[in-house]
């Protein structure tokens, strides 16, 4: 078992590329089955989802493969439309699969991809979508066989603006006989890069980014190579520990737009920031300052995927900020691992009352879930002493090595493998 080993109490300095995005990336390559031939994805990150989604892809009949940073993705082999059950359980995203495989082949075997550490993650949303599209939707246990002789365009209102809902009845929308209007449509960016992508590929979609996205279905679309946009999360950590040691640090690479809640919400707690082009740089000038409140909520709202890194900046801040969950039922599994390192959190259903605190301290803890572990990183980058986070099979998922992203700023983090023996 391996586990990461830090010394906290380093300010991070120096300057660092933001690597490419998973959630663009994902549904991207999911994308690319929409259409015979070779595909090129640039600017996509070594994570362990990427490597499953290779999997899965190259278990249906592509030859993927990943290299440089860039996958090469040959789709014109492709012998079946069945996902196998094991590899959908390993990662979620594996539902990104079902709209193109339906939409290029008229039907996808995949199963529940069931809940996780964050909450019980439903797709009934996917599945209404697609029915509106004229799929049928066949049940049983856990397997979902959708079937379309034809997808028809039409009207869908999303309930909720699911990220996945929308990437997932969008890829399908994009073959379809006729016109299809996505009402209440997710507006991440990753949702724009998907946007931007299918267009690539010869598309007819206008409106990502907006809450009305608008596809003209097309009889034929063509391969292509295409640069994903860099990941505004993993820029989002990086910003915050930079914050809660005491830093100053620049990204490169990055899209300042993709963050602007959270540069507010940076700013108001006292942190300097400043923009240029594709440049941010962040500057830390003393104790940050707490906030009346945060609510994660649909982009642009404030990002679930950065509530847990930002209670570590507020557990460090000169008094009591609430923060409300309304994206996951279940995401504030690292406030029991921030406790054992000395932050002062009360959680109430999905309210967590933080009240600032002079100092964490280093402590073991382990890591629930992909955020939860990065958040207990940067706790450990800011607190005092020796920092030990247990399975961190969870962080590889959304970080390139993460130790080497920190170290790269000067942290002194160590990845150790745990002999089973020595348990
Ligand atoms: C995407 O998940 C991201 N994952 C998540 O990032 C992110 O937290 C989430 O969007 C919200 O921003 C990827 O892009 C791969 P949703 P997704 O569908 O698509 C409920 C990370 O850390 N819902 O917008 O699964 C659902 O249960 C990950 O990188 C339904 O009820 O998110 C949840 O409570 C974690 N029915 C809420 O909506 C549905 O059919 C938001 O889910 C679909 C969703």
């Amino acid at each position: 078992m391996e586990k990461l080993v830090i010394e906290g109490g380093i300010p991070l300095t120096g300057t660092i590329r933001i690597h490419g995005s998973k959630n663009a990336a994902l549904p991207i390559l999911a994308a690319c089955i929409l259409v015979d031939g070779k595909h090129t994805v640039d600017n996509v990150p070594d994570l362990l989802d990427i490597k499953v989604m290779i999997e899965i892809l190259n278990a249906i009949g592509c030859k993927a493969n990943h290299q440089d940073g860039s996958v090469i993705l040959d789709t014109s082999s492709i012998y079946s439309h069945h996902i196998p059950e094991d590899l959908m359980k390993q990662m979620r995203s594996s539902i990104f699969m079902m709209g193109p495989l339906l939409a290029r082949f008229g039907q996808v075997q995949v199963y529940q991809p069931g809940g996780c550490a964050i909450g019980e993650r439903k797709i009934d949303l996917h599945l209404k979508g697609l029915k509106s599209l004229g799929a049928t939707i066949e049940e049983t246990n856990n397997t979902i066989i959708c079937r379309a002789k034809k997808l028809i365009g039409g009207n869908i209102h999303l309930d909720f603006p699911s990220v996945g809902a929308t990437e997932n009845i969008l890829m399908a929308a994009v073959l379809a006989e006729g016109e299809t209007t996505i009402h209440q449509a997710a507006k991440e960016p990753e949702i724009v890069d998907l946007q931007n992508f299918l267009n690539a590929l010869g598309a007819k979609i206008t409106g990502a980014g907006t809450d009305t996205i608008h596809i003209v279905g097309v009889k034929q679309l063509t391969p292509c190579q295409y640069r994903i946009i860099p990941d505004r999360i993993v820029a989002g950590t990086l910003m915050i520990a930079t914050a809660v040691t005491g830093g100053n640090v620049e990204l490169t690479s990055t899209c300042p737009q993709h963050l602007e809640s959270l540069i507010h919400v940076l700013k108001k707690a006292d942190v300097q920031i400043t923009l240029k082009n594709d440049i941010i740089n962040i500057t830390s000038i003393g104790r940050p300052k707490s906030l009346d409140r945060i609510v994660t909520s649909p982009y642009p709202a404030f990002p679930t995927d950065l509530q847990s890194q930002i209670m570590v900046l507020l557990s460090l801040s000169d008094g009591i900020t609430t923060i409300k969950e309304k994206i996951f039922e279940q995401r504030f599994k690292h406030v029991d691992e921030l406790k054992k390192m000395g932050a002062d959190i009360q959680v109430n259903n999905n309210i967590a009352y933080v009240r600032g605190v002079p100092r964490l301290y280093g402590a073991s803890v382990k890591a629930t879930d992909l955020r939860a572990g990065a958040a207990l990183v940067v706790a450990g980058l800011a607190g005092k002493g020796t920092t030990i986070i247990e399975h961190i099979h969870h962080i590889d998922r959304g970080y390139v090595n993460i130790e080497s992203i920190f170290n790269q700023l000067g942290a002194n983090i160590t990845r150790c493998v745990e002999s089973p023996v020595s348990r």
